[in-house]
């Protein structure tokens, strides 16, 4: 069932791609085997592309180098942290799809501490070097888990798979509900997501706003930031609209409702909020005392909600199937 779903997106995606005469490498990352990719490498065409599915454990596919296995190369692609529970045997899993461009070799290999030192490696078209290339990650003793520079995630790109060979990412969708007959809060009120992932507002009773501030401002809307615009959902209403924005980065990300006096009412939000020092709580506690601008009439709309910079995602909303399936895709360069 699951692999049925990811070949059903990825034969979506190489439709979009045009490279439906391209073959597909099938490739598990972790799981049962353990630390390796299975198969480990492969001999691929440009047009090719590699369908990577994560299992158990927490891996990544990191591009490499030959002299360098354990290391990022720079601008080179990066899955960024794939977790899979070890209780999740049935899927859906993660998985990462990246079209071969030419036919010089490609060195990857996971990023999660200690795992390439134990020959977590992967290559395409190696020739005779795989060995080379796995037995020198086996002897450093670079443990890194640190973002690669220069790094092809997180993905920024607005277009469609088709346009632009920019990386393309879904991820989980985070549904929060604003607002609802007596109440004035988010729900849940602090999230944390991942790069590639999205948060979809659900506007429900009343008329509530999501709107980006900041933590030294908590009630007034941030520069450039996000904004739902109003929402006003009547108290029959059986259908409630959304607003969704892509989550680009692991940096803490604060939203209020910029109806007059629900932020100081303490109806805020947070992403990735930090655990210590600028906590959610810190945060909520500044909009309560706050005076500053809670204005209903502050903010102007500066988005079409799903249609910013989240609307990458919709390749994978709008196939309805697989809300949970976190799909990345990369273009080799
Ligand atoms: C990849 O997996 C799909 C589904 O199991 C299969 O149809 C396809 O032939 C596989 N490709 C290769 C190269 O094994
Ligand atoms: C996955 O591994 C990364 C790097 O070690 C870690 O930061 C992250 O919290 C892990 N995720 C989970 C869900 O264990
Ligand atoms: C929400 O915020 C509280 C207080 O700052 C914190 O203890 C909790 O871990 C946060 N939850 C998430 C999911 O970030
Ligand atoms: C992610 O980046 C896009 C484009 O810059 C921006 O519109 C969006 O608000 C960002 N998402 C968050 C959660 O900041
Ligand atoms: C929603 O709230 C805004 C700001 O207070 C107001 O301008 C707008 O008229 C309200 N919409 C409805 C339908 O009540």
């Amino acid at each position: 069932m699951q692999f049925s779903t990811i070949l059903k997106l990825s034969a979506f995606l190489a439709t979009a791609a045009v490279q439906v005469t391209a073959a597909q490498f099938n490739v598990t990352v972790g799981g049962p085997a353990g630390l390796v990719f299975t198969p480990n490498q492969v001999n691929a065409q440009p047009g090719d592309t590699i369908f990577f599915t994560f299992m158990q454990k927490n891996h990544t596919v990191t591009q490499s180098t030959l002299a360098n296995p354990c290391q990022p190369a720079a601008g080179g692609f990066d899955s960024g942290f794939m977790p899979v529970a070890a209780t999740n045997t049935n899927g859906p899993f993660p998985a990462a799809q990246f079209t071969v461009r030419d036919t010089s070799p490609v060195w990857a290999y996971c990023r999660q501490s200690g795992h390439c030192q134990q020959g977590m490696v992967f290559a395409i078209n190696p020739g005779s070097n795989f060995a080379t290339f796995q037995g020198t990650a086996m002897g450093t003793g670079s443990s890194s888990v640190s973002p690669p520079a220069g790094t092809s995630t997180p993905p920024t790109s607005t277009s469609t798979v088709a346009a632009n060979p920019s990386p393309t990412s879904t991820g989980t969708d985070h549904r929060i509900i604003v607002g609802g007959t007596g109440i004035l809060a988010f729900t849940p009120s602090n999230i944390t997501a991942q790069p590639g992932d999205t948060v979809t507002f659900e506007f429900h009773q009343k008329n509530h706003t999501a709107t980006q501030s900041t933590f030294a401002s908590p009630c007034s809307p941030m520069m450039n930031g996000f904004n739902s615009g109003f929402q006003p959902v009547g108290t029959d209403a059986a259908t409630f609209p959304t607003f969704t924005v892509g989550v680009n980065n692991t940096t803490p990300v604060w939203v209020y409702c910029a109806q007059s006096g629900h932020c100081s009412s303490g109806m805020v939000f947070a992403i990735n909020a930090p655990a210590t020092g600028n906590t959610f709580d810190a945060y909520r506690a500044k909009a309560m005392g706050s005076t500053g601008s809670s204005s209903a009439s502050n903010p102007a709309p500066t988005s079409t909600g799903t249609t910013g910079a989240a609307g990458r995602n919709h390749v994978q909303l709008t196939a309805g199937l697989m809300a949970v399936l976190l799909t990345s895709l990369f273009f080799l360069l």
